[in-house]
């Protein structure tokens, strides 16, 4: 059986699996992180827009885990992509975080405010001043993505964009992989609406598994893709991440591509004129 529990991308692996953190706030936010750690969660995916950096730094330290088992992302909300703003805003999110870096800083939604180059440029210069590991974007389609590989040579790690057996990201995986980049899946199991599925409900009759951990294992035993689903329940954290211990067929993984229906479950005024 492939070990999908980690994923190399750029000759960096990282945990497959992490913890979404959106609305993860305050002391039971903060209490749900910390029972992630527990059960082994070391990916940890964060942003300034959630509120919860101050949460997810104090959950780590308190864990006793040392930092540097852990991965955690960050991510800078579009409205603050100037390359001063940038600076500030990462500063500030490793004050809250109590960090002295963080490993993937991204870029949260792209933005025609500020040009993309400058963007990438501020990014690039965190990285080089070691506060964070790794760059990348998210929400991010295939044209910009050539216009930020090609066209300004960016070092990207990865792109985190909504992906659930509802929403084929096939086109962009595809050039994903030709970067060498990682997909990370947010809204891996489409806000729980994946237990709706009959087809998802099925196969989980047929692994000894629910519906979520299907799709999970569905997301993770793709090259290159990651996933992120979020919990608030020490159940359903342990369950997803309870997904490797099992391998669906080639003839299973093919038939939860087909529910691929073009549903969007994160939609917003300033999002980019996407692929599908
Ligand atoms: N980059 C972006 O623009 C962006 C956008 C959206 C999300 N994200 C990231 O992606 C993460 C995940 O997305 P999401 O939180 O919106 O959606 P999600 O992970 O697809 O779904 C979360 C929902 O599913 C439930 N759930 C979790 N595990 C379950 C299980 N095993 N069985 C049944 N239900 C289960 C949770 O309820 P319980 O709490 O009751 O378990 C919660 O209501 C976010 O937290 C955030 O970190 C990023």
């Amino acid at each position: 059986m492939t070990s999908p529990a980690t994923k190399t991308v750029r000759g960096m692996s990282i945990p497959a699996l992490g913890l979404g953190t959106f609305e993860l706030k305050g002391p039971e936010g903060e209490r749900a992180i910390r029972d992630a750690i527990d059960l082994g969660y070391r990916h940890i995916d964060t942003a300034i827009r959630y509120g919860n950096e101050l949460e997810v730094g104090r959950a780590v330290r308190a864990s006793g885990v040392p930092r540097h088992e852990f991965f955690v992302t960050t991510k800078i909300w579009f409205n603050d992509l100037s390359p001063e703003t940038v600076a500030r805003r990462a500063g500030e999110s490793l004050e809250r975080l109590g960090f002295d870096q963080v490993d993937l800083l991204l870029v949260h939604w792209p933005t025609k405010d500020v040009p993309l180059g400058e963007t990438l440029a501020a990014f690039a210069d965190e990285k080089a001043k070691g506060r964070t590991r790794l760059i990348g974007v998210s929400n991010f389609t295939v044209a910009l993505l050539d216009e930020a590989l090609g066209v300004h040579g960016a070092d990207l790690f990865c792109n985190q964009v909504e992906y659930h057996p509802f929403l084929s990201q096939q086109k962009l995986l595809a050039r994903m992989r030709r970067a060498d980049m990682l997909l990370t899946a947010y809204q891996p199991i489409a806000r729980g609406k994946v237990s709706g599925s009959d087809l998802l409900n099925g196969l989980g009759r047929k692994y000894g598994k629910s519906a979520a951990q299907v799709t999970l294992r569905w997301l993770i035993q793709q090259d290159r893709v990651g996933a992120i689903p979020r919990s608030s329940r020490v159940g359903n954290m342990r369950a997803n991440m309870d997904i490797f211990d099992f391998e669906l067929s080639p003839a299973d993984m093919a038939a939860i591509h087909k529910l691929a229906c073009g549903e969007r479950y994160s939609r917003f005024d300033w999002e980019p004129e996407w692929d599908d």
